[in-house]
């Protein structure tokens, strides 16, 4: 029975609440409290999110019309652009987005490594952020192969391949991942199977990761925590304009490459069905991986280069404890300031690398910057933890905030 003076959407939306209290959380959500003073990098997070609900909506279409057959594979994507209604656009969003979404959790881990925001107490929250990465990183690349274009075969052997390099067991683990004696069908299936199913990983690491998140909330330019309700504002409507204005911006880039350059980021080889007798002049990733390929191939040693290579995204683990500085924010650290925009420099000049043949001088050149890279988190962070003379830190950020 309808209460007096209570309209019908109140009581519908009591009648709710008293059972699944949805509302009270969006309002508990919208009340959160955040740093005042957090910039532009701080938009990455919710740029990545909407990157994944992208992934996840235009796959599930292309889901419908795609066939996840060695002799069928090719054509149904070739089908997609040609003759399904808006295919191409569909098609063109997902491939596009993969590379949105990578920029922007690049972006989003370099801010994180520049503000020092995985140190205590956000340590977890970092922790699931590299989950999410390897997992996101596992995705993108089985997704590669669905089109069965060149790029596609020959990626999967090379990167299936690694695995043979594992001492005693390593040849079977290639069998068993292909489900056969090569890249075949089985492997194909069985990508097709686990690309769909890991972005719903994907979404549910995520909300790990915005939970930890809100336990100790996020840190903010100056690394110094919310002392008292002067330091920060509630995130509604604060961040959430400032969010939707990062979408626009980030929509007006992903939509001008899926209008005017959808093939950019990809390769052309991949629009050549698959050909287990013709190997490509120039196997290369997608750019996003490119950095960690050129850490692959700078060691002539098989072994050696995949461990380098996984050891590249797990010393992300140890972070926190190679860094024990209580400063958090670079703008607070002088020389971890430049020596963390000398690594930026060089994981980019390692992307351009990745992607050059293997021959000098980029094969020294790889090896130079692949030393950097570990030379910086082994030696210079703790150093840098141990020696640097840190700025003075504000009392609060709201003292940060008086010129
Ligand atoms: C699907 C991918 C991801 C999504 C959707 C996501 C989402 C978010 C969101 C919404 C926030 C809060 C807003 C912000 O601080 O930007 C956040 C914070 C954070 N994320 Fe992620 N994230 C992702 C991947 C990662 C990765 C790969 C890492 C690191 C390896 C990471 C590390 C962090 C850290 C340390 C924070 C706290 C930042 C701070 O308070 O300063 N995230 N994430």
């Amino acid at each position: 029975m309808k209460k007096k003076g209570v309209s019908l959407s109140d009581s519908i939306v009591n009648w709710i609440e008293y059972r699944l209290p949805i509302f009270g959380f969006i309002k508990h959500s919208a009340n959160y409290r955040v740093p005042k003073n957090l910039n532009y990098a701080w938009n990455f997070g919710s740029m990545a999110g909407i990157a994944l609900l992208m992934q996840i909506v235009t796959g599930l279409f292309l889901a419908m019309q795609y066939t996840p057959h060695v002799k069928m594979a090719f054509d149904s994507v070739e089908n997609i652009m040609r003759n399904v209604n808006y295919g191409w656009l569909i098609r063109y969003t997902h491939a596009v987005g993969a590379s949105m979404f990578f920029a922007a959790i690049y972006i989003h881990i370099g801010r994180g490594l520049y503000y020092g925001s995985y140190k205590s107490p956000r340590e977890l929250v970092w922790f699931f952020g590299i989950f999410i990465f390897v997992a996101t990183m596992a995705t993108a690349f089985m997704g590669y192969v669905l089109p069965w274009g060149q790029m596609s075969y020959w990626g999967a052997n090379v990167i299936t391949n690694l695995f043979s390099a594992v001492p005693f067991i390593g040849d079977d683990i290639v069998i068993w991942l292909w489900g056969g004696f090569s890249v075949d069908n089985p492997t194909l299936n069985r990508f097709f199977a686990l690309h769909f199913l890991l972005p719903f990983v994907i979404l549910g690491l995520v909300i790990i990761h915005v939970i930890a998140l809100h336990v100790h909330g996020s840190n903010n330019p100056t690394g110094v925590e919310i002392k008292s309700k002067k330091d920060s504002i509630p995130f509604h409507p604060y961040y959430t304009v400032k969010d939707f204005f990062g979408f626009g911006i980030f929509f007006i880039i992903y939509f001008y490459f899926v209008f005017f350059k959808p093939n950019l980021l990809g390769h052309p080889d991949n629009y050549i069905d698959a050909n287990p007798l013709v190997t490509p002049a120039h196997i290369v990733p997608e750019w996003y991986f490119l950095p960690f390929y050129a850490i692959l191939r700078s060691i002539p040693d098989k072994l050696a280069g995949v461990v380098a290579m996984f050891s590249a995204i797990l010393i992300l683990f140890v972070l926190p404890w190679l860094d024990s500085c209580k400063v958090k924010s670079a703008n607070y650290r002088p020389l971890f300031r430049i020596f963390t925009c000398i690594f930026f420099i060089n994981f980019i000049v390692l992307g351009y690398l990745g992607g050059e043949v293997a021959e000098e001088p980029y094969i020294t050149f790889s090896q130079i910057s692949t030393i950097w890279y570990f030379t910086h988190f082994l030696i210079i962070l703790p150093l840098l933890s141990k020696f640097e003379k840190t700025k003075t830190l504000p009392n609060s950020i709201s003292e940060s905030q008086i010129k």
